[in-house]
């Protein structure tokens, strides 16, 4: 009697994940699970597709997102599952959605703004609470979920602007330690932004105890990008050395003119500390950066670009410059009117953006702002841009290796067991695409776009992409962390 499959696929050229070459074969699942993949035989099947020659590859994992409350929004996913992505990574840069013992006043402080605007999302008093409503209302992909040390400052502080007392410390510990215990993988830090900027390092380690209990990750938007990259890089090196965890430096770039050409120093630095204790990193493929709208930052910057305006949202799209010269006001003015919004900043330099990005341990992540009114184009087109531009057209990494710091290397990173992998026995996250084509079709211009070449996108067995639209299956689940890997 023939073997029972629910799915296989047939012909396919198998990029496992693992970074190792290419192989023919045909890929069966049962349920959730890949059961067999080499040479499928004649078997009873649900459903069977010949992909003559297409590329099956484990689904994404978006190293670095900021989806906590997309997922729940628009469990569909589009922006992320029509780019191949099967698994986020989400509650970085210090931002999480829970938890909120009490609900933060309105308007909810920048950059907690990125995930909602109006604050009435921040409505899970803990970490748990918001993990069982991702259990009870999946989305299209999985995640896996970061608890942020700004959402806790703000959840505890009566002032953003000062460290943290004693007692504060000690409730913002308790606070990550029922995140942690809930299912959370780790602890970001935003030291960067406004109502972070005032803790010291001290206070970051003292908050981010329990991680050290759970094995659990210390993930970071550095306290500076820029002139003073290197002092930053020390000090998250030092937070993960003292609390003997793992750190990821998120989104890694080098910011501003004067520092183009760094990224030589950041990544030596980065090695050498990695010979001591373990580190990784993302980094997504553009020379532009985003994130909220600020004079300084626009001063920086070659070209600014507003992505969102509470104050004009009509002007969402517009470049900053021109803003200010209909407006007859200096830049700064025009930001002051623009504010609370959001931007895109050219400020970094291609050479680096490809160093860091072709550097072995960097991980793939969007860091996509979805719920921008005319959002950097990364949100859209982070992972076909890598394989089709990056990868096919500049050659700066064969294809094998791009698929590796999409799956297989995100998931030892964050330590997901059976992800990131195409073998028998490892979950059904499967993503079908055409690498002759595969491409990104979001711009700065039109950021909003599904990507050329995606085929089929399956989360845990079940198809959430499929004929370029989502399929409306929702099989996501919320992945733990194995430490130890
Ligand atoms: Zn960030
Ligand atoms: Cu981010």
């Amino acid at each position: 009697m023939a073997e029972h499959f629910d799915l296989v696929l047939r012909n396919a050229v198998i990029v496992d994940g693992t970074g190792a070459p290419r192989f023919e074969g045909d890929i069966a699942v049962r349920a959730s699970v890949i059961v067999r993949l080499g040479r499928v035989g004649v078997a009873r099947v649900q459903r069977e597709i010949d992909l003559d020659g297409k590329v099956a590859a484990p689904g994404f994992i978006d190293a670095h997102t900021h989806d906590d409350r997309l997922m729940l929004s628009d469990p569909d996913m589009s922006a992320k599952v029509s780019q191949g992505v099967t698994t986020v990574v989400a509650g970085n840069c210090g931002v999480s959605l829970a938890p909120f013992p009490v609900m933060p006043a309105v308007p909810v402080t920048p950059p907690l703004d990125l995930l909602d605007d109006s604050g009435g999302w921040f409505r899970f008093p803990s970490f748990s609470a918001y993990v069982s409503e991702l259990d009870r209302h999946p989305a299209a992909t999985n995640c896996v979920l970061l608890v942020g040390h700004t959402t806790l400052r703000v959840a505890t502080l009566d002032d953003l602007e000062r460290p943290a007392r004693a007692e504060e410390i000690a409730r913002m510990q308790t606070l990550a330690r029922e995140a942690l215990a809930a299912g959370a993988a780790g602890i970001s830090t935003g030291l960067y932004y406004e109502p972070a900027a005032a803790a010291p390092t001290s206070e970051v380690i003292e908050v981010c105890r329990p991680l050290a209990e759970f094995d659990a990750l210390y993930c970071t938007h550095m306290r500076n990008e820029a002139d003073r990259v290197l002092e930053s890089l020390d000090e998250s090196f030092r937070i993960g050395r003292e609390l003997g965890v793992p750190v990821i430096i998120s989104h890694h770039k080098v910011n501003g003119v004067s520092n183009h050409g760094r990224s030589h120093e950041t990544l030596a630095c980065i090695e050498q500390h990695r010979q001591q204790q373990p580190i990784g990193l993302d980094c997504y493929p553009y020379y532009a950066a985003s994130t909220i709208l600020s004079a300084d930052r626009a001063a920086a910057a070659s070209r600014t670009v507003v992505t969102w305006s509470k104050a004009l949202p009509q002007h969402a799209g517009r470049d900053l410059a021109e803003l200010a010269g209909e407006m007859g006001v200096p830049q700064a003015e025009a930001v002051a009117r623009l504010l609370p919004a959001g931007a895109i900043y050219f400020s970094m330099d291609e050479a680096d953006v490809q160093r860091i990005l072709a550097y072995p341990p960097t991980m793939i992540g969007s860091d996509g702002l979805p719920h921008d009114a005319f959002p950097h184009p990364r949100l859209w087109a982070t992972f076909p841009r890598v394989l089709g531009h990056y990868s096919r057209e500049l050659k700066l990494f064969p294809l094998e290796q791009a698929v590796h710091k999409m799956t297989g290397l995100t998931a030892q990173t964050y330590g997901l067991e059976g992800r990131g992998i195409l073998r028998e026995g490892a979950w059904a996250d499967i993503t079908v695409f055409d690498p002759a084509r595969i491409a990104e079709a979001a711009t700065f211009e039109h950021p909003i776009a599904p990507a050329h070449g995606i085929e089929y996108v399956m989360t845990n067995g079940a198809m959430v992409w499929e004929q370029g639209r989502a399929t409306g299956a929702h099989p996501g689940r919320v992945l733990r962390r194995t430490p130890g890997r």
